[in-house]
């Protein structure tokens, strides 16, 4: 039987699963229902994709349809309670990244999709690319060796979405929270999902005052109720040490005055190095160090997404685990809130 799925929160992420489960096809999934707090953004999602209704009221929603499967996607600081309501509806929920505002939000989301014996799974959508697959099938032959230490960069010269992603209230904090976030779990899960257990971190919130505000990626851009906000941070840098004695460093920005940007997990092992992406191999091949690049097809690729929503629809349908899980996504919370505390006091957190 195909299973009900409903969304909340009709934004560009939103569009964007939906778009996915359509593809999917009807046999799998059913477009139960559209809810967003703007009443034409879920009547939008009805006529764009055939949504058989649309809601304001997530929790008169979850009641009336008992969907099966819900896609959380609104802003991160609703991410908590209507993951938690959805759940204790009896819906599968897939959240989007970050899972929450805080961990503490989201252990008490884990909690209760245990509680309530149902699954969680959470967007780290950069898992399910092909460079991913292909970086996690060399790393499980054992061609990188033990796994030492990692590096993940996530720097934007002027890149804040804007609208609410600029003020705290809604979206628990700045680049760290937002884009820090996909390649310091990429990294993570690529060093084999360890624990987190020291980290150390710099944050930075003076730079956005002397940026040129000009285009759609201006930290003062406005959205439609007009919010101006921008109490964020701009830049964030840390080192995360793991159970196993394995390090990573991180950075990510906004504003940074840099020379150009950069997205980029690199993995170092005791027998050879990986950079996604492009993903590239280092290793030594005749006496030589070598990089290999890795042919065109196994880069990160637009539809990862899709490959992510079809995962959770076989953990659903066969209780494999989840390749992005909520523990997942409560140790990313772990680190970003340690990061942030570790900013503010200048000391270094232990987990
Ligand atoms: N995986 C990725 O690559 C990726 C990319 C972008 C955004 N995201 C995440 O996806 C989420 C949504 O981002 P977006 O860019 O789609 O934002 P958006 O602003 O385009 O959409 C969010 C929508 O949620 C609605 N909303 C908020 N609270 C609600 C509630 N209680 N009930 C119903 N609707 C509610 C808002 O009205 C808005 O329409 C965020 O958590 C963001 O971090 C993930």
């Amino acid at each position: 039987m195909a299973f009900k799925l409903a969304v909340i929160g009709c934004g560009g992420m939103g569009r964007a699963h939906s778009r996915s489960f359509k593809n999917i096809g009807e046999e799998t999934v059913t477009l139960a229902a559209a809810c967003d707090l703007i009443p034409e953004k879920a009547q939008k999602f009805v006529e764009e994709f055939g949504y058989a209704a649309a809601y304001t009221d997530y929790k008169k929603m979850l009641a009336e349809v008992k969907p099966d499967l819900v896609v959380v996607t609104t802003w991160n600081s609703a991410h908590a309670p209507c993951t938690i309501a959805a759940l204790e509806a009896g819906a599968n929920v897939f959240c989007e990244k970050p899972m929450a505002m805080n961990a503490k939000e989201a252990v008490a989301m884990k909690e209760t999709a245990e509680r309530c014996g149902k699954y969680l799974q959470i967007g780290f959508v950069r898992r399910f690319g092909k460079d991913a697959a292909e970086a996690k099938k060399l790393i499980d032959e054992g061609r990188l060796g033990d796994i030492v230490y990692a590096r993940a960069f996530y720097l934007r010269r002027r890149g804040c979405p804007g609208s609410w992603f600029g003020d705290k209230e809604f979206s628990g904090g700045g680049p760290l929270i937002d884009i820090g976030i996909h390649v310091m779990d990429l990294a993570r899960y690529l060093m084999g999902n360890p624990k987190p257990v020291n980290v150390f971190g710099t944050v930075n919130d003076q730079i956005h005052q002397f940026c040129a505000c000009a285009g759609s990626t201006s930290p003062w851009k406005t959205d439609d109720a007009g919010v101006t906000v921008f109490n964020v941070e701009d830049f964030c840098a840390g080192e995360i040490r793991f159970e196993n004695g394995a390090a990573l460093h991180m950075e990510t920005s906004y504003n940074m005055n840099l020379k150009s940007e950069c997205n980029a997990v690199e993995i170092y092992g005791t027998k050879g190095g990986l950079i996604l992406n492009p993903l590239t191999y280092i290793t030594e091949m005749g006496g030589n160090l070598v990089n290999v690049v890795v042919k065109e097809e196994n880069r990160y690729n637009g539809d990862a997404l899709e490959t992510e929503d079809r995962h959770f629809i076989d953990v659903i349908r066969t209780g494999i685990p989840s390749m992005a899980s909520a523990d997942d996504g409560v140790q990313a919370m772990k680190m970003i809130d340690a990061l942030y505390e570790s900013g503010r006091t200048g000391n270094s957190v232990k987990l």
